[in-house]
């Protein structure tokens, strides 16, 4: 893969679709022209699958994870590993990492397993880089407000349960993962973000000998 590929994770009401943009907006400066996308939904089939997953009534945990699975396979089909290869910047709001915490450790699925069906729908394609965006399941309850699909009313144990996963993946490789306080100022968090991806950027076009 000649592109960057980064995902943004973390419980919801972290602020991640806030540090997306930050980061998009900080590329975009600097002369990039970042593809933004988000799990579940980045593709057509994704978008009806979201709503069958998020707003459907209840489904048994397998076939939620299944669900998940597919918008992964297609979303990588798709869209990233095309945009990958032709050397583009892909950031997504939420990977496989969320089905290996919500899917995995919040139902109880087996983090193991829920890896491995993962794995298989995206062909191994992990990020360069991970962002987790930290936050308390008691903060996300309170920024999230009333309104709630599916996975977000669930119990705050639940999403305990979540957070501590995600905890833990970064620990396993930190090499491939940022984590970052969720509850410090927002263009604090940007520019850690930004410290992180920077020295990672393929070379911008105007750059490239080549050309
Ligand atoms: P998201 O679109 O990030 O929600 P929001 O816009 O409210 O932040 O994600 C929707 C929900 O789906 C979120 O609660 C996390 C959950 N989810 C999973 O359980 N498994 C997955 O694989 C993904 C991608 C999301």
């Amino acid at each position: 893969m000649i592109g960057l590929f980064v995902a943004f994770e973390g419980g919801d009401g972290a602020g991640k679709s806030t540090q997306v943009d930050l980061l998009a907006d900080r590329l975009g400066q600097e002369g990039y022209a970042p593809i933004l996308t988000r799990q579940p939904g980045g593709t057509a089939l994704g978008r009806a699958l979201r709503d069958l997953v998020l707003h459907g009534d209840h489904m048994s945990a397998r076939a939620e994870a299944l669900i998940f699975a597919a918008d992964k396979a297609q979303h990588v089909e798709e869209l990233i590993r095309p945009a990958l290869l032709a050397g583009e910047i892909v950031i997504t709001d939420r990977y496989t990492d969320s089905s290996v915490a919500y899917q995995g450790a919040g139902r109880d699925l087996g983090a193991q397993e829920v890896h491995d069906l993962q794995m298989w729908a995206v062909h191994d394609l992990v990020p360069d880089v991970t962002v987790i965006i930290d936050i308390t399941a008691e903060e996300g309850r309170r920024r999230r407000g009333e309104v709630h699909d599916r996975l977000e009313s669930e119990e705050d144990t639940f999403h305990e349960a979540v957070r501590e996963h995600f905890h833990a993946l970064a620990a396993a490789a930190p090499e491939r993962y940022l984590v970052v306080d969720g509850t410090t100022d927002p263009i604090e968090i940007g520019a850690q973000i930004w410290e992180r991806i920077e020295p990672l950027l393929p070379a911008r076009p105007e750059q490239d000998p080549l050309l």
